[in-house]
């Protein structure tokens, strides 16, 4: 049983990692503002913020645990300095980091020795955007904190719980009876599901060491029209996809990744969204369950969760669906399919 300290813990990614954190035997305490989620039930829960140094001071009082896992380090100089109150308090620090932290995501392939971005640890926010200070965060733990470092970086995360919104917004689509898709169809996706990383990232507690991991599901997990046909499954939808060509969608600004979540074009600035090696995390003993009981599983929760709402900016008004179909269809250039 190991004493851990989730730096989060009330959503997504954070409470998966509670949840299976207790199931595994060990002893959890979060810690986040008590602002954005639900305490998972088991866990004992400190409130406080954790960009002020005296609540992170209150919270390390007389305490010790053998790991921290932070799910929500974003600002590098706020991680330098809890890294720091941290250090004799902990005797392992594992930090989420992100793809976004490679310079050379999505454009080239990326492992483990792939360039990360220059970003100093006293970077503030407005130094930069989410990947660089992702980076950033990672040098603050690395400098700052006295015991094991793990830095964990996972690719896409999915599943029940998914805050960003990027498989709600296609299950809804799809289950509303139609969607445009992007071609090719045949685009191999690494959908990661967020259970089988907190697994791994508590097996990593539990073995701890020095490690640098990109975390994403295995190549050949599916392809893009393998996928929203298991959203059609998941569903009971028998949506009529129309696979519109990314230069049709580029020329009507759709933006990639966000607007359309998850289309990644295959021109040469978004060609190698879906090839973040996993090869050490395998090796390491990453598992991935089939995609079909994640998206499953995420249309459950999404179901019994009707004023879900993700992150603003992810997914297109239905309103440019319309317009965007209108538009495909009067170039006569319309193929049509099933998803099943
Ligand atoms: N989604 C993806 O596909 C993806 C891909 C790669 C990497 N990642 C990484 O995976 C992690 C996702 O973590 P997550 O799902 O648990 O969600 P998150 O949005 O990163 O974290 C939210 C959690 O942190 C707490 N929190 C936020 N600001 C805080 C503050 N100032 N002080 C104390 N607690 C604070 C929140 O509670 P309160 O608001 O109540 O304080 C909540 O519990 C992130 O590190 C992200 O960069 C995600």
């Amino acid at each position: 049983m190991k004493k851990i300290l989730v730096l989060g813990g009330s959503v997504f990614l954070g409470r998966a990692v509670a949840t299976a954190a207790l199931r595994r035997g060990h002893e959890v305490t979060t810690f986040n503002r008590g602002l954005s989620g639900s305490d998972v039930e088991g866990v004992e829960v400190t409130r406080g913020d954790r960009d002020n140094e005296g609540d992170l001071e209150r919270l390390v009082a007389g305490r010790h645990w053998d790991a921290v896992i932070d799910t929500c380090g974003f600002v590098p100089r706020s991680v330098s300095a809890g890294a720091r109150v941290l250090s004799s308090h902990a005797d392992h620090y594992v930090f989420v980091s992100s793809v976004s932290a490679f310079q050379d995501w999505p454009a080239r392939p990326i492992d483990e020795a792939s360039p990360r971005w220059e970003c100093p640890s006293d970077a503030d926010e407005s130094s930069g955007t989410y990947g660089p200070l992702k980076a950033g965060c990672e040098r603050a733990v690395r400098e700052h904190f006295d015991g094991t470092v793990s830095v964990v970086s996972p690719g896409i995360i999915v599943g029940p719980g998914e805050n960003v919104g990027r498989l709600p917004w296609w299950l809804r689509r799809v289950a509303a009876g139609g969607a445009l898709a992007p071609h090719p169809g045949d685009r191999e996706i690494q959908l990661l599901d967020v259970r089988d990383l907190a697994e791994f990232i508590l097996a990593r507690v539990e073995r701890p060491s020095e490690c640098d991991l990109l975390v994403a599901a295995p190549a050949g997990q599916a392809t893009f029209a393998e996928w929203l046909a298991l959203c059609a499954k998941a569903t009971g939808a028998d949506p009529a996809l129309v696979w519109m060509d990314e230069e049709f969608l580029l020329e009507q600004q759709v933006t990639p990744w966000s607007e359309l979540p998850l289309w990644a074009p295959l021109r040469a600035d978004w060609r190698h969204a879906w090839s973040v090696s996993s090869d050490a995390a395998v090796a390491m003993g990453l598992t991935c369950r089939p995609l079909a009981d994640t998206v499953v599983d995420t249309w459950d929760w999404l179901r019994g969760t009707p004023g879900f709402q993700g992150k603003p900016k992810i997914g297109m008004a239905s309103e440019k669906e319309r317009r965007l179909l209108t538009a495909w269809r009067g170039k006569g250039s319309g193929s049509e399919e099933t998803a099943r």
